[in-house]
């Protein structure tokens, strides 16, 4: 399903660490059933971004991470992104929820879907389900939609501009796929159906089964009987995406800097009176010209700009900042008992010099080093681990201001 923005990898320039990080998913040169007994390593290198792979049991005995209830009041809430597709008497229809229960079709009625945007940020099954797939860098994860359908369900033949893992997570569903060069779409319609769908592929997928798409196959889904299905979708942002985003990135910036030469604003003393008023007047484009062409970049504002960009939340997420938050001496008395977890809803990206948490980018200091690449990589501080660094007061009041944002919590659960 076409929705997802799209976006890029983050500056890479990493330092190896000597001890693979606990991420929940398997270790690079692992050999794993959710790749269909490949390591990622094989994977990325003969499937990422390249070609279709059908894995049959990647997951075995897997259960659906959220019953259809469970979803059903996901997609009554306001800030869950929800959309409701039917295909009623051979007509394509969209609707945005949230949905009550009661505005969704019958069960008992063919040929609808519901698919639920972001299911990773509020269910923690369905966050540990995403975390297997951390072979792939974190600033390509979009998120884990959930989509149900009645017999016969599916959001018509379409591409897609990200790479996707389709997991079949209950029930049974029809894929038909291939790399099709003609992606004209059907006009008038209020998604996106392709014209002409040709597929050379056609299989169905039980539970525990996966199908990965990269970008721009050609695919239809249809289900066969009441079905789930979960698609963990990466984004790959455009050329168009990033030069927008990372000019205004520079103007923000360049307009922050007190006196900052961004903030100069256009003159013109020497401007003659005209008598043809409506003409664009040559100063100004001079002018401007030179103000355009004295924009300047260079690589430390490249990362700035992607960690900040990818580890924005959307904008539908808030967090959940603790009713009755512990002053920073109780909060270092629990952490010492519980440990720490990132909240399901952080985004904690980092590169050699700088960490960036939820759409701010700050330095990497020599003593955050230390702890905060291992808690972005594992997403989990033991209470073990956390002990020994508890010297390290910038450490724990900057700890105690994201607790206090409800960036991390102390009860794993939570
Ligand atoms: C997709 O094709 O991108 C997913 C649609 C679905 O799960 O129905
Ligand atoms: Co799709």
């Amino acid at each position: 399903m076409p929705k997802r923005p799209l976006h890029a990898t983050p500056a890479s320039h990493v330092e190896a660490s000597s001890q693979p990080a606990r991420t929940g998913a398997p270790l690079p040169d692992e050999v794993t059933p959710l790749l269909g007994n490949r390591t990622p390593r094989q994977f990325m290198r003969r499937y990422w971004q390249k070609k279709p792979l059908l894995i049959r049991q990647a997951i075995p005995e897997l259960a659906a991470p959220l019953t259809r209830d469970e979803l059903f009041e996901l997609a009554d809430l306001d800030n869950v992104e929800s959309r409701l597709i039917t295909h009623f008497r051979n007509t394509w229809n969209l609707e945005h929820g949230p949905f009550a229960p009661d505005e969704l079709p019958s069960i008992k009625k063919r040929e609808w879907t519901l698919l639920v945007q972001g299911v990773n940020l509020h269910d923690e099954r369905a966050h540990a389900l995403i975390n297997r797939f951390r072979f792939i860098p974190d600033a390509r994860l979009d998120d884990l939609m959930i989509s149900y359908a009645t017999d016969g369900g599916g959001v018509g033949p379409h591409f897609d501009s990200y790479d996707v893992f389709l997991l079949q997570v209950k029930g049974k569903r029809r894929w038909r796929f291939g790399a099709q060069r003609d992606l004209s779409l059907k006009p008038g319609l209020p998604l996106k159906v392709l014209q002409n769908f040709e597929p050379e592929e056609d299989c169905v997928l039980e539970p525990g089964d996966m199908l990965y798409l990269p970008p721009h196959i050609a695919h239809d889904g249809i289900a066969e009987g009441e079905c789930m299905t979960c698609s963990i979708g990466f984004r790959a942002p455009s050329a168009h995406e990033l030069t927008a985003q990372f000019l205004y990135h520079l103007a923000e910036q360049a307009g922050d800097a007190p006196n900052a030469r961004g903030n100069a604003r256009y003159r013109d003393p020497e401007q003659p009176p005209v008598d043809r008023p409506a003409a664009l007047p040559a100063l100004l484009l001079e002018r401007v010209g030179a103000i355009l062409a004295s924009i300047d970049w260079n690589e430390k504002d490249i990362a700035k700009f992607l960690g900040s960009y990818l580890s924005e939340p959307k904008s539908n997420v808030v967090f959940d900042p603790p009713e009755r938050a512990l002053n920073q001496q109780k909060f270092v008395e629990r952490v010492k008992k519980t440990g720490l977890t990132l909240d399901r809803k952080t985004i904690l990206l980092y590169d050699a010099k700088s960490y960036f948490v939820n759409g701010e980018a700050e330095k990497l200091s020599a003593s955050a080093k230390k702890w905060l690449p291992e808690f972005a990589d594992t997403r989990r501080l033991e209470a073990k681990r956390f002990l020994t660094l508890t010297a390290d007061s910038a450490m724990t009041s900057l700890l105690h201001e994201w607790y206090r944002a409800g960036w991390i919590q102390t009860d794993p659960s939570a």
